[in-house]
């Protein structure tokens, strides 16, 4: 009974604590998908936030949350209706129409979504983009990139960039992406956790990206960190904190 009590407490916890955001995907128009954390999503969430939470906690948390982002991503993606016979009858299912040609992973910390993604689009081709964040001013600084040649005509890219702060960094890597012949309409941002400053800054430079979220969190703290966020998602993941 006593064990049943605190899984009810800790889920009601997890639901307070992490539906604090007052923000809705339609206050943003990039952002396609429901911003309403699901209770699945809330837990891992809680896990992902809690300052106590282990490496191997975090790691866990991450993977579960990332695998969630995967499934709003795809429901970003055009389908079409297929026929095909199961061994019993024929019957109508769907397929993708819109193939996710390219991945552009913003290293280091898109390297993580990078791996999961990158088992679900198996054919995809994977492009680095490293872009530093000066620690004290938070402007970003570009230092490498290596696409592939192809990626000028992709009808779908996804970036791996799992926490927008000030939208600095995207923004360099969408310019660049633009820079290369990709339309804005193909890019999908594909991110766990937003500051809303970041996406009004992306909003008013790029209006015809789409951003896929878990979560909208109230703000940016003074060093640019989001409030309440997680704190920095590469160090914790990586265990260089
Ligand atoms: N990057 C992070 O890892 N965390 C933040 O809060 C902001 C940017």
């Amino acid at each position: 009974m006593k064990k049943y009590h605190a899984y009810f407490l800790t889920l009601s916890l997890a639901s307070s604590l992490t539906s604090h955001t007052s923000y809705q995907s339609t206050d943003f128009s990039i952002v396609k998908c429901t911003i309403q954390p699901t209770t699945y999503e809330q837990i891992w969430l809680t896990q992902l936030r809690d300052e106590h939470s282990t490496r191997e906690q975090f790691r866990i948390a991450a993977h579960k949350l990332i695998e969630a982002l995967v499934i709003k991503v795809y429901d970003c993606l055009q389908t079409k209706t297929v026929t095909i016979n199961t061994p019993v009858a024929a019957c109508n299912g769907i397929a993708l129409d819109d193939l996710v040609e390219h991945i552009v992973s913003v290293m280091r910390s898109g390297d993580i979504p990078l791996n999961i993604f990158s088992k679900h689009f198996p054919y995809a081709a994977i492009n680095k983009i490293l872009i530093q964040r000066n620690e004290e001013t938070a402007e970003p600084i570009f230092k490498y990139r290596k696409f592939s040649p192809t990626i000028a005509h992709a009808k779908k890219v996804i970036i791996t960039e799992p926490m927008i702060a000030t939208g600095g960094t995207l923004s360099m890597v969408i310019n660049l992406l633009k820079s290369h012949g990709v339309e804005e309409k193909n890019i999908i941002v594909a991110a766990i956790c937003a500051a809303p400053e970041g996406l009004r800054q992306l909003e008013q430079q790029f209006p015809e990206i789409n951003v896929v979220l878990t979560v909208i969190d109230d703000h940016l703290n003074e060093k640019k960190y989001i409030s309440p966020g997680l704190g920095d998602f590469g160090d914790r993941y990586f265990g260089t904190e």
